[in-house]
């Protein structure tokens, strides 16, 4: 049945959009992202500036978008400002240059800060859609992300009606918006698999100025094949949840599983469903990556909810040729309910996250290299590191060639807290810090996390400093690694001796 909207270019709709407007649109990870428009709304930009006349918009998503959002816009120079979070390495470089103003979000918190007006009015929604119907039923595609809200919020919406997505999936999603306060209610969701909205966004269709037609496939990169590292990474994460189920910390039935972005993220999860000890399991998570599909269809994962459907082209063909298997086992929910603190409190989720460099107290840093230069953002990194029932975070223990540790006496940036974090895993080992002290963590870090060519050097750093305080650190020698490979490329070698307390 035809939706009866006014049909438009993507050329025409971004004639629609002006100087200085905030757009809230689709995309996470950068599943389900509008594509067509913004690429309109970039050349629109170009035009402007050719012109002599000012053309910038604020921007903000639900997490990361590809480069027909945020690589076009980008490189038109059409962004004033952009949260909450990027991986795009056009943007990546105009953030850390200064040319766009950026700032970094809990995820969760994304919508309710648009919902409060913390980010001021916005004009536009510009959502993707699977499907859309005449009464204002907006079904998303691949992601929910925070365009339930964008819809509320906004004046006014353009849908990207995009055919390169089934109308069947249509019942993958469940929207549901927590009320402002005073008015909020407890989240009634007990279990993942709990359905407790509307599998659409329901809009005034007043507010549906028009649609684009499109037919885009996601702009997902894939992932590179597990390697010697993150294999061992993943298996010794596998390792220590196999032996906390053994010794009755984690019950036998075991609990849902939230994984973070990326490579190493992706290598976790095969290793936990290659592992014997590891229960057939749930996942209540943010993004659910090609990983959780293949365990899906060995039925080590039973379930799995997400904000996002953030898979490689043959993976998304593959649900989609099968997606009556899907229909019972993914549901796509907000990342304001997907990553919400009482959500991951209440299901006891055992998360698992990826850091650039951790302390020897237990800090990370997830975010900003040498604690300048942002990389993505903190996503949904501490939403759940903060409220898990056993939080951990893995990383390689080196970095470029080993010229840099990933294990160092005082993280250069803070993401994650020493009171946050629980357990932290490396290529060599286990280290569980719950009930240490920070000179125990310390040592166990050195020992069981860190690289054999950085081992004796952290080592010194701590024997140097051991009766200091609570926390045995040194103003003056902490960022003493960092410096040195700031100034020579490498972080090895450094002479403790040289610096005083
Ligand atoms: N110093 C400098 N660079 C470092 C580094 C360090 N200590 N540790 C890693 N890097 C670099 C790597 O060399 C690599 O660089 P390259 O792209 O130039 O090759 C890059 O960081 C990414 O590392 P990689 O090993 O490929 O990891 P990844 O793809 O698993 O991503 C994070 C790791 C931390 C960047 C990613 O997980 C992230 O953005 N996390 C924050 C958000 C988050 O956790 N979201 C999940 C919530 S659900």
């Amino acid at each position: 049945m035809s939706h009866g909207f006014k049909i438009l270019s993507a050329e025409q709709a971004a004639e629609l959009i002006n100087n200085g407007e905030t757009i809230g649109f689709s995309g996470f990870t950068p599943a389900g992202a509008a594509k067509a428009v913004p690429t309109a709304i970039a050349k629109k930009a170009e035009r402007e500036h050719a012109a002599g006349r000012p053309f910038k918009i604020g921007v903000v998503t639900g997490a990361s978008t590809g480069p027909s959002l945020d690589g076009a816009l980008t490189k038109a120079d059409a962004v004033s400002w952009r949260t909450p979070y990027q991986s795009n390495a056009d943007l990546r470089k105009a953030v850390n240059g200064g040319a766009i103003r950026f700032f970094d979000m809990h995820l969760s918190m994304t919508p309710q800060a648009v919902n409060y007006g913390f980010l001021g009015k916005f004009q536009w929604a510009i959502v993707e859609a699977a499907d859309l119907t005449a009464d204002g039923e907006i079904v998303p595609s691949t992601s929910v992300g925070a365009s339930p809200t964008f819809c509320h919020v906004a004046d006014k919406i353009i849908v990207e009606l995009n055919k390169h997505h089934p109308k069947t999936l249509r019942g993958f999603h469940d929207i549901y918006e927590p009320a402002n306060p005073p008015h909020r209610l407890p989240i009634p969701i007990v279990k993942p698999s709990d359905r407790v909205g509307t599998p659409f966004i329901k809009v005034d269709p007043q507010k549906i100025i028009a649609v684009v037609e499109t037919d885009l496939p996601d702009e997902i990169k894939g992932f590179d094949a597990p390697d010697a590292v993150t294999d061992q990474i993943g298996q010794n994460v596998a390792d220590f949840l196999a032996a906390e189920v053994q010794a009755g910390r984690i019950p036998r039935e075991f609990l849902p599983i939230q994984s973070g972005v990326g490579n190493i993220a992706n290598a976790v999860l095969g290793s936990l469903g290659k592992h014997p000890g590891i229960p057939p399991f749930e996942m209540f998570t943010e993004v659910v990556q090609d990983a959780v599909i293949d365990l899906m269809k060995t039925g080590k994962v039973k379930f799995a909810t997400g904000t996002s459907l953030t898979v490689s082209a043959d993976k998304l063909q593959e649900i989609y040729a099968d997606l009556e298997f899907f229909r019972t086992r993914l549901l796509l929910r907000p990342q304001e309910i997907t990553n919400h603190p009482e959500m991951v409190r209440r299901l006891g989720i055992i998360t698992v996250n990826t850091a650039i460099e951790a302390d020897l107290f237990g800090n990370i840093n997830s975010t900003h290299i040498l604690g300048k230069n942002l990389m993505n953002g903190v996503g949904g990194s501490g939403d759940f590191t903060r409220n898990g029932y056993i939080s951990i975070f893995t990383c390689p223990s080196v970095a470029k060639g080993g010229k840099i540790t990933s294990i160092v006496p005082m993280v250069s940036h803070t993401d994650h807290n020493e009171h946050s974090v629980q357990v932290l895993i490396t290529e060599r080992g286990i280290a569980d810090l719950r009930g240490k002290t920070p000179k125990e963590r310390a040592a166990l870090i050195i020992e069981k996390c860190a690289h054999p060519d950085y081992q004796a050097q952290l080592r010194g750093y701590l024997d140097k400093y051991l009766t200091q305080g609570h926390i045995p650190q040194s103003l003056e020698a902490a960022l003493a690694m960092h410096r040195q490979f700031a100034a020579t490329g490498d972080m090895r070698g450094v002479d403790w001796t040289k610096f005083g307390n």
